[in-house]
């Protein structure tokens, strides 16, 4: 019991690292909370022009998400890795380090999915591309490919991990609030417009 609240805590402190503020710092390229939408993910960090920045924030913070599940797992099994996923999700999206004003969760969730089960993961980065493909628009993709998260992880991975799987999918919702209300009046920037 101490050793799973240990990694969960290890988890949250881990997704805590704000990368793409960092990264666009080391840049030099500013604050990226006073850049595009202010989100400290690897969308907004493509607004300040740099595609390596912005692919180096994607695969950190995919890959921290990843790394916590695969490290718990390691050690303590599948219980301490979904904890491990569940809290570097959620210290992404209030991170430690911020005074709990974090991202969005995207990619976190991504790199904790793919640890926690591959084919759920595959599904639900291809269903991102597909809809970034047809649409442009980052936040909109990421909302079709969290709503169909769970029904993914129901159909591989079974319902313990479905209902994990959608209670993340609902917090990327919430976070998505001011992405949702630009959909709807019709301005929300396609990928790598300001
Ligand atoms: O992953 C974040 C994305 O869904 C939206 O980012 O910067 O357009 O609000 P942004």
């Amino acid at each position: 019991m101490v050793e799973l609240a240990i990694v969960a805590v290890l988890a949250f402190l881990l997704g805590s690292v704000p990368f793409g503020l960092l990264i666009v710092r080391a840049w030099g390229l500013g604050d990226l909370r006073q850049i595009g939408s202010g989100n400290i993910g690897a969308t907004n960090v493509l607004r300040t022009g740099s595609k390596t920045a912005a692919l180096l924030t994607l695969i950190l913070d995919v890959g921290k998400g990843a790394f916590a599940v695969l490290l718990a797992r390691w050690y303590l099994g599948e219980t301490a890795a979904q904890l491990a996923g569940v809290g570097a999700f959620l210290g992404h999206c209030y991170p430690i380090w911020l005074r709990f004003k974090g991202g969005k969760g995207v990619a976190t969730f991504l790199g904790t999915v793919l640890a926690l089960s591959w084919p759920v993961g595959l599904a639900v980065c291809a269903t991102w591309l597909i809809s970034a493909f047809a649409t442009r628009i980052s936040s909109l993709s990421a909302l079709i490919a969290a709503a169909l998260a769970p029904l993914y992880a129901l159909w591989w991975a079974g319902w313990p991990l479905a209902v994990g799987v959608a209670a993340m999918a609902a917090l990327i919702f919430l976070r998505h609030r001011g992405n949702i209300a630009r959909l709807r009046v019709g301005t929300e920037p396609r990928i790598g417009r300001k």
